[in-house]
């Protein structure tokens, strides 16, 4: 993986096969490349602002940094789900609480367990093929709670701007921002 120009990590981890992109995920977190263990003091206070919630769903979570911080202040229980098998057992490491669990999951294919009243996906939507995104949200739609919602953030909007249109043509959004501390974009729907 070290070898790997960043064309190829760039094809290989949007575009390979589930388990070349766990690898190229993994490489990221135990080569110490990525590290998202600080808390997320913008999603903290988007999610504590939406009100108490029971269940969430972190697609994509990586470490999920404010895990502990969510529950039971947010969420009665949160379920993080990740490809990356170091990136999990970090997550597991970091929040021994009860009411947090992670799993090792594709969340293309991930099954789900009953419905959720958020699913979170933060800085983590632009790593599913283009033509899956829209099926994928369709097929997680299905899962939300008659209130629960999306939350999608995206730290490069000009970039993922096609999906911040796809989600604004096809989902009923009712917020739709940029973040005041910068390019970050936050979109909430369902
Ligand atoms: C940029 S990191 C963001 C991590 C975390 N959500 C955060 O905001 O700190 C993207 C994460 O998405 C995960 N990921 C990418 N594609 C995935 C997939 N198809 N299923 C599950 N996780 C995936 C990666 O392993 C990585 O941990």
């Amino acid at each position: 993986m070290r070898m790997l120009s960043k064309a190829k990590y760039l094809l290989l981890s949007r575009y390979g096969s589930t388990e070349m992109r766990t690898k190229c995920f993994d490489s990221k977190y135990r080569e110490c490349e990525w590290s998202f263990s600080q808390r997320d003091e913008e999603l903290l206070s988007v999610l504590s602002r939406m009100g108490r919630r029971k269940r969430a769903l972190m697609l994509g979570c990586g470490q999920a940094a404010i895990a502990s911080d969510l529950v039971p202040a947010v969420f009665d229980s949160l379920t993080g789900v990740d490809l990356s098998v170091a990136a999990v057992e970090s997550a597991r490491q970091q929040h021994p609480k009860t009411g947090i669990t992670f799993e090792v999951g594709n969340m293309e294919s991930w099954p789900g367990e009953g419905s959720y009243d958020a699913i979170i996906f933060s800085e983590s939507i632009y790593y599913t093929p283009f033509w899956k995104r829209k099926q994928m949200l369709r097929h997680w739609k299905e899962k939300l709670s008659s209130d629960g919602v999306f939350v999608v953030t995206i730290s490069q909007p000009q970039r993922y701007r096609g999906i911040l249109t796809m989600i604004r043509q096809g989902f009923e959004v009712s917020q739709d921002f940029q973040s005041e501390r910068g390019q970050r974009w936050f979109i909430i729907f369902r």
